[in-house]
């Protein structure tokens, strides 16, 4: 049983009229998902754009029904928490998660944090134990693997290069990681967007064929945990 859950987060479609604005990675994710597909067996995919239809900031209310106890949960807080619920399921199934992601002031888009904020929850995704010591939280999910494709309009984000300090994508994106139960993670990007020459047109034809390339890999992956 393969699941694949697809995450989307630019604002922009994958096509416009204006083709200058459409997605390069809704497009690259798009392009992932459709070689998957003629690689391998999906038994169910489940896609979100959350950059279209954001979710929910978190609210007071959502944290106090977070820590009401789920027996003593109103109805009221049942329903408050019925979103971060149904995204958590959707998680909790997937075997590999595929999120797509533009840059925006260096790290991701709101919605992204939205849909991470709504998720990563207490004695769902981790639990807290101050017997742990100095680290008490511990995810409670395991064994996903997760695509992470993003585009930039700069380049250079990586240590070492030029624009490494001001890298809170990524990083951002690995560190939530572990709260999805995300055990491998395989990384795409597309840079030089906003440069709109020969380097950005390279970076984008390597993101393909790597993207290709890693729909094989992951077909393979998954066809032999089966
Ligand atoms: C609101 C906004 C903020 C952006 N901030 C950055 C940034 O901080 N660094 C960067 O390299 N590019 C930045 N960009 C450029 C985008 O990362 C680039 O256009 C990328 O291709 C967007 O992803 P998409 O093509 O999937 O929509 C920004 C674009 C927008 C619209």
């Amino acid at each position: 049983m393969t699941v694949i859950l697809h995450i989307d987060s630019s604002v922009r479609a994958i096509t416009n009229d204006n083709t200058e604005h459409n997605s390069i990675s809704k497009a690259l994710a798009s392009l992932f998902i459709s070689h998957l597909h003629s690689v391998t067996n999906i038994d169910e995919y489940i896609h979100r754009d959350v950059g279209v239809n954001p979710p929910q900031f978190i609210t007071q209310d959502w944290i106090g029904a977070v820590f009401t106890p789920e027996a003593q949960r109103t109805a009221m807080q049942r329903q408050t928490l019925a979103l971060s619920d149904e995204l958590i399921a959707e998680v909790s199934r997937a075997d590999v998660i595929v999120i797509s992601s533009p840059m925006y002031n260096y790290g991701m888009p709101a919605q992204l944090k939205a849909w991470f904020d709504q998720i990563i929850r207490i004695n769902k995704t981790f639990d807290f134990d101050l017997a742990r010591g100095d680290k008490p939280l511990a995810p409670l999910l395991s064994s996903k693997t997760l695509v992470i494709i993003t585009s930039s309009g700069e380049f250079g984000f990586e240590k070492g290069e030029i624009n490494e300090t001001a890298s809170h994508l990524v990083p951002h994106l690995r560190t939530l990681s572990k709260y999805l139960g995300v055990e491998k993670i395989y990384e795409i990007k597309s840079e030089y967007q906003e440069f709109g020459d020969r380097r950005h047109e390279q970076s984008l034809q390597t993101a393909k064929s790597q993207t290709k390339a890693l729909a094989a890999v992951i077909a393979e992956k998954t066809s032999e945990s089966l």
